[in-house]
């Protein structure tokens, strides 16, 4: 029998690609496990197929179809989470909302990249502490401030601008309100580790149509081609060959429509991946809180919806053993583990070449979470399990 060759491609990814990504089959507990399954695979050979595979229909359809997660009016896809950072702050100041050399306050504990964007765009980033109970920036705040959820845990921050760093916190909410909606703009990762997974990937959302026809040209060389008020600007510029006309000093940061594809298949899969990895922070909270041992652990706070993105904890002071025999420990029963995010972001080599950046006060819970933090993987690929395994491991550790 003749195949046609959607027919084709699903016999061949059913017959050798990647099940449901519910029921992955792994070892121990790993950092992270993919998302994506059969779907995903066979719309990116689609993909392929169609010959276009620079930023095309499937990254238009993504961006809708994200945009109607957030429940925001524009998204804008790039290729990391990186790059929606560097875009969206540029943008900001692009049209005025920021000024370069203004401070933009920055969690001391967060990604690399989300520091070095702020300075990037020309701005002055101060490192403030985090709260001890959520590691974001919590309160009231008279400055700009770069909202970074972390680890899915929304930051409760009041501010008069406020920029997410949304790229661990898929689906996290404050109320009914979802992260990349809750200030300005948001920006989020699709990397491998991350809740939902283009391989690369990254996405801006916002309600500002200004911001986001900024970042449309940012992210594609500062042409006019994906802004809707394209129109406008070729009217103005009548001389100029509306298809390369650039009106801002841009990048190019696209994502593929290969990527694209994966996102789509994506998108449908969160609610369920969300409710998988908030069972599963619950009752690791609950259960390893009831062990009375030397660790804190992060429960999601009230009128919250966390999105544990990964399981961290912090090692008490008063501990018999070190953070590195501990993880050691952990490692060697297949628990793999790692700092948390980029621990305090004053203390890594690359600080003092940040032009601009400086810490503000004390910063005692960032320079806890440098000493004595680590995280292990949350994933919707986790059950009862994981669980059993991390509270036995914990368990025997501290009692030999
Ligand atoms: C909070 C935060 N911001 C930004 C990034 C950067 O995202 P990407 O790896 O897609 O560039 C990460 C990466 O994990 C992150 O955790």
């Amino acid at each position: 029998m003749k195949l046609n060759r959607q027919e084709a491609i699903r016999k061949l990814v059913s017959m050798h690609g990647p099940g449901s990504p519910m029921e992955n089959s792994f070892k121990g507990l790993p950092l992270a496990v993919p998302s994506f399954g059969a779907e995903e695979v066979e719309e990116a050979i689609e993909a392929l197929l169609t010959g276009w595979i620079t930023m095309g229909t499937r990254v238009a359809k993504f961006e809708q179809l994200w945009a109607a997660a957030v429940g925001v009016d524009h998204a804008i896809a790039v290729n990391s989470g990186s790059s929606a950072l560097l875009v969206m702050l540029n943008a900001l100041v692009e049209i005025d909302v920021l000024r370069r050399g203004q401070t933009v306050l920055v969690p001391a504990v967060g990604w690399s990249t989300s520091l070095f964007a702020v300075a990037q765009a020309g701005l002055k980033p101060v490192l403030i502490d985090v709260d001890s109970e959520t590691l974001c920036i919590e309160g009231a705040y008279e400055e700009p401030v770069l909202a970074i959820h972390l680890l899915g845990c929304p930051s409760g921050v009041d501010a008069p601008l406020i920029i997410e760093d949304a790229c661990g916190a898929h689906g996290a909410k404050i109320g009914n309100k979802t992260v990349g909606g809750l200030g300005i703009c948001g920006a989020f990762s699709f990397f491998f580790s991350h809740h939902l997974s283009t391989g690369e990937g990254g996405m801006i959302t916002t309600n500002d149509s200004a911001l986001a026809d900024s970042c449309r040209s940012l992210r594609a060389h500062g042409w006019i081609r994906e802004r809707n008020d394209r129109t406008m600007w070729a009217e103005k510029h009548a001389e100029i060959d509306p298809r390369f006309l650039f009106v801002s000093s841009g990048y190019n940061l696209r994502m593929t429509d290969i990527a694209g594809a994966f996102g789509i298949h994506q998108v449908p899969r969160l609610p369920l991946f969300l409710e998988r990895r908030r069972e599963n922070h619950e009752e690791w909270c609950r259960t390893i809180q009831e062990l009375n041992l030397p660790l804190k652990v992060f429960p999601e706070p009230n009128g919250r919806s966390h999105a544990a993105f990964a399981f961290p904890m912090l090692l008490d002071e008063t501990s018999p053993i070190s953070r590195q025999t501990l993880c050691d420990a952990l490692e060697k029963r297949g628990i793999q583990t790692r700092p948390i995010s980029g621990s305090h972001l004053a203390r890594q080599p690359a600080f003092s070449k940040v032009p601009g950046a400086s810490v503000r006060g004390a910063t005692p819970v960032a320079d806890r979470v440098h000493s004595h933090g680590f995280f292990v993987g949350q994933s919707h690929g986790f059950g009862p399990e994981q669980g059993a395994l991390l509270l036995e491991a914990l368990t025997d550790i501290f009692r030999t």
